[in-house]
């Protein structure tokens, strides 16, 4: 499988749109959820790990899934993350990790997923039994957010009702949503959601 971020991991983290979503969904993180007790997590699409390395110092331990081995060599190199973080190249949706989490986090990953219902159906059986899901990503738009080149993007955002009835039949409950943070690009606003629920 080609990695579609090899040619952007490099600067990844010099870019202020993902720089500002993270720091975004991550107030909102801790906003929402309950970081005591040790809690493992995985981070779906983790990236560089602009978001691990935020959550890092509040949990247990990390699993940071990625298909991009280019994104994750760039977490991988993070002093802050040694130790906490565990780094599995690999398509979760086809090769299921044989372990539960906590909670699972998800900074702007889904919408590189084509089936939505298979990835949430994943993310149910990746976790415990009371585990929680917090998938941040954009909400629904107009397909202006990526430029019209880029590949591997299936969805122009999400509409959270719809959202909520995909998490709803994938066996989710307590599904609730709340906005991160609004990101802008030339002149037009991406409010990007966070939605959470728990595993039924
Ligand atoms: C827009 S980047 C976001 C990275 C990071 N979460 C952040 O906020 O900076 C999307 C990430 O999702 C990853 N991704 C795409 N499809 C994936 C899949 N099926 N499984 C795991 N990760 C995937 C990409 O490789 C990429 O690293």
């Amino acid at each position: 499988m080609a990695d579609l971020f090899h040619d952007k991991a490099a600067e990844w983290d010099q870019r202020p749109i993902p720089a500002q979503i993270s720091e975004g969904v991550f107030r909102a993180l801790r906003e929402a959820v309950d970081f005591s007790g040790g809690l493992r997590v995985m981070d779906f699409g983790a990236g560089t790990g602009l978001v691990c390395s935020k959550i890092a110092p509040l949990v247990d331990r990390v699993l940071a899934v990625d298909i991009s081995e280019a994104m994750l060599a760039q977490l991988a190199a993070k002093p802050e993350l040694q130790g906490k973080v565990e780094i599995r190249c690999q398509d979760i949706l086809h090769a299921p990790l044989g372990e539960t989490v906590d909670l699972v986090v998800s900074a702007m990953a889904m919408h590189h997923v084509e089936d939505t219902d298979a990835l949430l159906r994943t993310l149910h059986d990746h976790l415990a039994p009371g585990g929680r899901v917090a998938l941040a990503d954009l909400d629904a738009e107009d397909g202006s957010f990526h430029p019209p080149e880029t590949q591997g993007v299936f969805h122009a955002g999400f509409d959270r009702d719809d959202l909520r009835a995909r998490l709803a039949a994938a066996g989710f409950v307590d599904v609730e949503f709340t906005t991160a943070c609004e990101v802008h690009r030339d002149a037009r606003g991406y409010p990007i959601f966070l939605a959470l629920a728990r595993k039924g």
